[in-house]
């Protein structure tokens, strides 16, 4: 989590680290901070707060924006609260260094104590003082220059970090290093100058150039001269390799809506359709997908497969566990990676691991895949940023191209990694034989349907905004689903908590009556997917039980029913398609009901309270 961004080269770095900053709130936003160097001077500005308040104090002093270098920060607080003294930039004893920090020292109390006897002080309580401390004691030690330096003090800290550091002495140079949290290097025309960040977004209008440093590198970067990469533990020479920037500025931006959540949830007829692109074939009854067409083999002669993720992702894990079971008849377990990677699991080679993560950073769902590995299993991964940490990780896999997500609420990354276990269980499940010729046939001409579908049921929003506006004081509220469209319960309770702070509970609607059922009043609203298939009359059942409790209901209907429409306060219509895709479609109405809610309440929709997009920590 937390945003860096730095920038060295002919230019006015603080609009382009402002700018980069605010494109990196997404990271985290209790405090943020700026350095600049104008060649005589640091100018250090930091608060607690967001960007836009960082702006506020900068804006009056002429001074404080001056400068050809300059690093930023956004800040999801770890260690300290957040305030203005331990955001960042943080400053050296001697007053030379300047550091920002993504990610997490462990070992910090122990080498903040060594260095405490050595003299050094401390101002902030944070774990990244102690670092850039820890590379000045190492500097003046060992005599020697700044990329040195930090090396070996990265090769005495245990923990995860991405790191931009600035020596004053040495003006015409930045040190980048990383493990575990990503870094970019944008490079300028001729390396005259050079944008760094958590992800490219900040310098996509500047250069298509980019080095994203693996695991253990670090680069010094200075102008004129090509980006110098090292092993961080053996110092050993790394090619770096200059990769083509897929994203363009238009798709970062809000264009015109008042959120990234609204836009984005609106962007998924065409996020749908671009997942399919070159995959999905109806008119030759065919689906192309490179991972499995080049591994298939592993799938169709796997034990079990077992889904890591986290969130949301984990949600659409789990309408992949009923699609691939359903449609290919493998054994399928769906695990938070957070927990899988602590359990010891049995694990053998014979086991396929599905990973499945937007920010393809998720720290869990990384080591889930390191351990997976280690046990010899065969991991593919599905995400959606191209070039992330999980996307090289895995043995092979499928990005989603769902396009930049910026609202910390998951929306189209959820619907197109359905997408994706979509294809693949279609897929895998013709070339196994279990799923008849016709059937697949069928599946396909629904599946091109459904961007058209969603497209069409984004046209319910003024319905949807009218039930928000009757429930959006409730303060708990029940989302009750069954097979495929459980894990949509789930989701759609998520997206409530995270952005309206609501308190949500997702279950099997068969559940209700093991418990939740007790909560039941007047005053709490149950959220029903009643769609015509598979367990109709049952969900009919559990709703009329809600009903005689005098208990609330907005149900998720297929478009023409009548049956629920009687029995519910208020129906909410989806088309008409096949079962296993209803997720699709149903999760629409229940992502537009969240965001509606927390605008209502006056909630920060892309950036709620505590959270981050990536989650970069454990
Ligand atoms: C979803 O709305 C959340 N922001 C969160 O649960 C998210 O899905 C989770 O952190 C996993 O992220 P990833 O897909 O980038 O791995």
């Amino acid at each position: 989590m937390c945003g860096i961004t730095a920038y060295i080269g002919p230019r006015d770095a603080y609009p382009i680290v402002i700018n980069g900053l605010k494109r990196l709130e997404y990271r985290g936003y209790d405090s943020a901070g700026i350095m600049l160097y104008d060649g005589e001077e640091l100018q250090l500005s930091k608060t607690k707060g967001k960007v836009a308040d960082l702006e506020k104090i900068t804006a009056t002093a002429r001074n404080k924006r001056n400068g050809k270098i300059g690093i930023g920060h956004t800040r999801w607080a770890t260690h300290g609260v957040p305030n203005d003294v331990n955001s960042h930039p943080h400053v050296s004893n001697s007053g030379d260094l300047v550091m920002v920090h993504n990610g997490i020292i462990e070992n910090y109390d122990t080498i903040k104590k060594e260095l405490t006897s050595r003299g050094y002080t401390f101002k902030s309580d944070t774990d990244t003082e102690v670092l850039v401390n820890l590379i000045e004691e190492v500097k003046l030690n060992e005599g020697c220059k700044l990329g040195k330096a930090v090396q070996l003090a990265l090769n005495s800290v245990v923990g995860a970090y991405a790191i931009a550091v600035f020596d004053r002495t040495k003006p015409n140079e930045l040190v980048v290093a990383r493990l575990g949290s990503p870094i970019a290097i944008g490079i300028g025309e001729d390396f005259g100058e050079f944008f760094i960040a958590s992800d490219a977004s900040p310098f996509v209008e500047f250069t298509k150039d980019v080095v994203y440093l693996e695991d253990e590198e670090l680069a010094i970067i200075k102008i004129g001269r090509e980006v110098r990469v090292r092993k961080i533990h053996d110092d050993q020479l790394v090619d770096a390799m200059i990769q083509k920037l897929q994203i363009s500025l238009e798709e970062i931006e809000k264009g015109g809506y008042d959120h990234f959540m609204l836009k984005e949830i609106y962007e998924q007829p065409k996020a749908i359709t671009d997942t399919f692109r070159g995959r999905l074939m109806p008119e030759d009854n065919f689906i192309k997908l490179l991972g499995i067409d080049t591994y298939g083999e592993r799938f169709l002669n796997a034990d079990r497969v077992i889904i890591v993720a986290c969130g949301t992702s984990w949600h659409a894990g789990l309408v992949g566990e009923y699609l691939l079971e359903d449609m290919a008849r493998i054994p399928v377990e769906v695990e938070y990676a957070s927990e899988f990677r602590y359990r010891n699991p049995v694990l053998t080679k014979n086991d396929v691991v599905i990973a499945i993560s937007q920010s393809g950073e998720t720290a869990d769902t990384l080591a889930a895949i390191k351990l997976a590995k280690s046990r010899g299993a065969f991991v593919y991964g599905i995400c959606n940023v191209v070039g992330s940490s999980i996307a090289r990780e895995t043995h092979t896999g499928t990005y989603t191209h769902a396009g930049p997500e910026i609202g910390v609420a998951s929306t189209k990354a959820f619907t197109t990694q359905i997408t994706v276990l979509t294809l693949m269980a279609l897929k895998l499940g013709r070339e196994k034989g279990s799923i008849s010729e016709e059937m697949f046939g069928r599946y396909l001409k629904a599946m091109d349907k459904i961007p058209q579908q969603v497209e069409k049921l984004l046209e319910i929003n003024d319905h949807v905004k009218s039930i928000a506006d009757v429930y959006k004081n409730a303060t708990n509220c029940l989302y009750l689903g069954r097979g495929f469209n459980f894990p949509v319960a789930l989701e759609g309770a998520l997206k409530l908590k995270e952005i309206s702070y609501i308190h949500a509970e997702g279950y099997p609607a068969a559940e209700m009556k093991h418990g939740p059922i007790a909560l039941i009043d007047e005053n709490m609203p149950t959220f029903v997917i009643a769609t015509k298939h598979g367990h109709y009359e049952k969900v009919v059942s559990n709703i009329q039980e809600i009903k005689s409790r005098s208990g609330k209901i907005i149900a998720i209907v297929t478009e023409g029913d009548t049956t629920v429409k009687e029995i519910a306060d208020h129906t909410i219509e989806i088309p008409e398609t096949e079962e296993a895709l209803t997720p699709l479609l149903t999760t629409i109405p229940l992502q537009l009901l969240s965001y509606h809610i927390a605008v209502m309440l006056d909630k920060n929709v892309d950036q709620p309270r505590n959270l981050a997009k990536s989650v970069t920590v454990e």
